[in-house]
């Protein structure tokens, strides 16, 4: 199907090959309407009627596409035609382009990532990638990996004790220069023994210094649990437990307190964005009673198991943006022996799922995450594997009908996997209780 879609210049590119379009207007104005990367488009057309047409290849110096067939635009939005083409190699004009111009493209094979506008002003990339449970030993090459398989925003946290290694990924793909740091959109979390006021900022530094930035895309509150203060240099992370083992021992922090405390992170110019994860409706309610910068997104668990429609219409009314996490359900948590991951259907195999994904010739992975992107979600992945960390990655190329959308969302169980009480027995700490 053809369409208009919108990206972002720094945002969108999925790799260092980038073919642009230049449009030459008949009055002989110069303007730049489109763009696209390898694998994003087979097409690209820009809107207005062009006797020149110029594509760049960027990196390789190969020519992706010599010559482009002329198209008719197939929707309203599409005012001209196209007819005539020609290509030339021109490496580097897209870096003529400051980032974050919006540009165009018509495709009928789009692989391009929108981007979510939060209320902070700036843009999310809808899809991201998920760095819980990446290896250390690998964390660096699988961030990479990512950022060349075209992957822009990057979800970490010190809690996923691999942010050096990250890091790592990232300054390698910055030195070859495949991607500029404000390209990438890096989100972390402020772990659950750093919420006392004078702890936070602190704890940012460090968590800066190991990625190698000198700011957070997005910085969020893990979870709305405040525990006593670990010094990094007893423990880190510190993870649940006061003495590494078995005692979970609170903090005086109320989450104004910690909400306060972000706030200067922003003002400080050490995070652009601050969100939350894991808060339900009320704590939500609350927070926005006193926050003098408001919650640009909420991290949830959300999956077909756990569908949480009121929480998504809380956020959608009060303007934040959502990003799903755990997209896959029992997947992720199988490996922890949790019961009930293990006894439920897995969603990636379950017949349902698979037969809606033949339909679209997409893979049941594809089906579940754009069932969540069509509900406005933005997502984030993991994968340590390549060819699927691409195909998570281009998962928004097809449109669910409203009637597989609405099947999807009836597997709704109220199924929740990621809480303290499934990791270990938490005599104290029922915090989706
Ligand atoms: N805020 C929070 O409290 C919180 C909690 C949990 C997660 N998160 C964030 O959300 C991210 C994603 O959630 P998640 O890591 O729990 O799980 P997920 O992305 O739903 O699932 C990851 C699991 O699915 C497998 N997988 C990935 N793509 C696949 C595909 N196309 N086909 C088949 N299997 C596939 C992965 O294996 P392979 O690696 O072998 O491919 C891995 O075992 C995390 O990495 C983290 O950044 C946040």
């Amino acid at each position: 199907m053809w369409r208009w879609r919108e990206g972002v210049r720094g945002q969108h590119e999925p790799n260092p090959i980038t073919i642009i379009a230049l449009g030459l207007s008949p009055t002989g104005i110069a303007f730049v309407r489109g763009w696209a990367g390898k694998g994003w488009s087979r097409h690209i057309g820009v809107f207005a009627y062009t006797p020149l047409y110029v594509t760049t290849v960027r990196g390789t110096g190969k020519v992706l596409a010599s010559t482009h067939q002329a198209w008719t635009p197939t929707d309203k939005e599409s005012k001209y035609k196209y007819h005539h083409s020609r290509s030339i190699i021109l490496p580097g004009l897209l870096d003529l382009f400051p980032s974050h111009t919006h540009l165009y493209i018509l495709t009928n094979s789009v692989k391009m990532v929108p981007s979510i506008k939060l209320n902070s002003g700036a843009e999310m990339p809808q899809v991201g990638f998920g760095l819980w449970k990446v290896d250390g030993e690998i964390a660096s090459d699988v961030v990479y990996n990512a950022i060349k398989a075209g992957y822009r925003l990057f979800d970490g946290a010190c809690d996923y004790g691999n942010e050096a290694e990250c890091g790592q990924g990232v300054a390698r793909a910055i030195k070859e220069g495949i991607v500029k740091r404000e390209e990438l959109f890096i989100v972390s979390k402020l772990w659950n023994t750093f919420h006392d006021g004078d702890r936070v900022e602190p704890i940012v530094r460090k968590q800066l210094a190991d990625w190698g930035v000198d700011y957070f895309d997005l910085y969020l509150i893990h979870f709305p649990v405040a525990l006593e203060y670990v010094d990094p240099s007893v423990r880190y992370p510190p993870g649940w437990h006061f003495d590494g083992k078995s005692e979970i021992r609170p903090s005086k922090a109320t989450i104004q307190e910690t909400w306060t405390a972000m706030e200067s992170l922003v003002e400080k110019g050490l995070a652009k964005s601050i969100g939350v994860s894991n808060f339900q409706a009320q704590l939500l309610y609350d927070l926005l009673r006193y926050a003098k910068i408001r919650p640009a997104t909420l991290q949830i668990e959300h999956h077909p198991y756990l569908v949480q429609q009121n929480l998504l219409n809380l956020a959608k009314a009060e303007g934040i943006a959502v990003t799903a996490y755990s997209s896959f359900g029992p997947a992720s948590f199988r490996e922890f022996n949790m019961e009930h991951a293990q006894k439920l259907q897995p969603l990636l195999e379950d017949p349902t799922i698979k037969a809606i994904g033949e339909k679209y010739n997409k893979d049941p992975a594809q089906v579940l995450l754009r069932w969540a992107t069509q509900r406005g979600l933005a997502i984030i992945p993991k994968s340590s594997r390549e060819a699927t960390m691409k195909s998570n990655l281009n998962s928004l190329d097809f449109d669910l009908s409203e009637e597989d959308l609405k099947t999807i969302s009836g597997f709704d169980r109220g199924i929740r996997f990621n809480q303290p009480t499934n990791y270990f027995s938490a005599e104290n700490l029922w915090i989706f209780g």
